[in-house]
C-alpha cells in the first residue's frame, strides 16, 4: 500500500465532542468492527442503526436494530427503501465475510462472498446514494459513506467470471469483493457530488471475518485469530482510533480518498481507470439481471 501524498501530514484530531443529533448507519454493525464503531459512536451521543443478522447490543442505548440477511439482493433493496439516506450523516459499510473453501450459492444464485462482502453493497448505494444529503439543512456538512474493505492491494479482479460459475478459487473469489469495494468508492466519488464517499483498509484485525474459510470455533480458526490478535489492535482499538477520520472536516474535499489501518490516505490500486471500473460494474449489472435481481426496477 503507497501512502497519498494529497493528504500527507493530515492529522484529525478528535475534539471528544457529544455526537448528540448526529444520524449515522453501519451496515454490518452488529459484529466485528462495524459493532465497535456502533457502540464507540452511541456512547458519544450518535444515534446509531445497525444493520445485520443477529443484535448483540440491546442494552446500549443510541443502537437502534434493522435485522437482514445481507447475503440477498432483495434484503438489501428492502434496507435501502428502508433507512433514511435523505438526512444521515455517515454510512458506513462493514457488513462481511471471506470465501469458504468451497464455492457456496445464495439462494438467488450469487457466489456467496461476492454477495455479503460486496453486492449488497452495491445493490444499497444505487438505490441509496442518489437521496443522500437532499433533505439537508443549507449549511449542513455532506453526508459521508465509508465503504470498508482492503483497498490499495493493486488487485483488479475478474469481471469475466464475477460469480466464480466458471472456475473458483478462494483468494480470486475474495478479491473480487475487495475491488469491488474499492471501485464502489471510485466511481461514486465521481457520480455523486451531492456526498463524500471513502475507502478504509482496517488492516488485520481480530473478528469473526474468516470464521467461513477456517471454520467457526474449529482449531485452526482459534489458532488464526489467536495469532492475529497477538500482533494487531482490538476492534475497539481501531474503533477508537479511526472516529476522528470519520468526523474531520478536512476530507470533505477529498470524496474517493482511501485511509489505511492508522487512517492516513493511500493510493487506490494502479489499474482501477474509470473505464476498467465501468467494465467491472457493468458485470454486476448483467449478473444482477441475469438473476432476475433487479426488482427496482422491473
Ligand atoms: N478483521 C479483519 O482482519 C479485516 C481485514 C481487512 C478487511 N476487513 C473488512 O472489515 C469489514 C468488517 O469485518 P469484521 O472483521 O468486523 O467482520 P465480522 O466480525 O465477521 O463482522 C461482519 C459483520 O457482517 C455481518 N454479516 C455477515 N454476514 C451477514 C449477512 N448474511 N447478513 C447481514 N449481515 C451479515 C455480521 O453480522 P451478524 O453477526 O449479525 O451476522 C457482522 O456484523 C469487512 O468489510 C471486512 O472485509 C476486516
Amino acid at each position: 500500500m503507497k501512502r497519498d501524498k494529497r493528504l500527507n501530514g493530515f492529522h484529525p484530531v478528535d475534539s471528544n465532542s457529544s455526537l448528540a443529533g448526529k444520524q449515522v448507519v453501519i451496515v454490518g454493525g452488529t459484529g466485528g468492527i462495524g459493532r465497535a464503531l456502533s457502540r464507540h459512536l452511541a456512547r458519544r451521543g450518535a444515534g446509531v442503526t445497525v444493520v445485520g443478522q443477529t443484535f448483540r447490543d440491546a442494552d446500549v442505548s443510541g443502537i437502534q436494530f434493522i435485522k437482514a440477511d445481507l447475503s440477498l439482493m432483495s434484503e438489501a433493496e428492502r434496507v435501502a427503501s428502508l433507512l433514511p439516506a435523505e438526512t444521515l450523516d455517515l454510512l458506513i459499510f462493514t457488513a462481511g465475510i471471506f470465501a469458504a473453501p468451497q464455492r457456496q450459492e445464495t439462494p438467488e444464485g450469487i457466489e456467496r462472498d461476492l454477495a455479503v462482502s460486496f453486492l449488497n453493497r452495491f445493490v444499497m448505494l444505487q438505490a441509496m446514494a442518489p437521496r443522500l444529503g437532499s433533505q439537508r439543512k443549507s449549511g449542513d456538512r455532506k453526508p459521508r459513506v465509508f465503504v470498508m474493505g482492503y483497498p490499495g492491494t493493486g488487485e483488479i479482479g475478474s469481471p469475466e467470471d464475477l460469480n466464480a460459475e466458471r472456475s473458483y478459487k478462494v483468494m480470486a473469489a475474495h478479491m473480487n469483493t475487495v475491488v469491488g469495494n474499492e471501485m464502489l468508492v471510485l466511481d461514486a466519488a465521481r457520480r455523486y457530488p451531492q456526498a463524500a464517499f471513502f475507502g478504509l483498509n482496517p488492516g488485520l484485525i481480530k473478528t469473526n471475518i474468516r470464521d467461513n474459510l477456517f471454520g467457526k470455533n474449529s482449531l485452526k480458526s482459534r489458532l488464526m485469530e489467536g495469532l492475529i490478535g497477538l500482533f494487531t489492535p482490538t476492534a475497539e482499538a481501531y474503533a477508537t482510533r479511526i472516529t476522528p477520520l470519520l468526523l474531520a472536516p478536512e476530507i470533505d474535499t477529498h470524496s474517493g480518498a482511501m485511509f489505511n489501518s492508522k487512517g492516513q490516505a493511500i493510493l487506490p490500486s494502479v489499474g482501477l481507470t474509470p473505464e476498467y471500473i465501468g467494465r467491472f460494474l457493468s458485470a454486476c449489472d448483467s449478473l444482477l439481471a441475469r438473476k432476475g435481481l433487479r426488482h427496482n426496477e422491473a
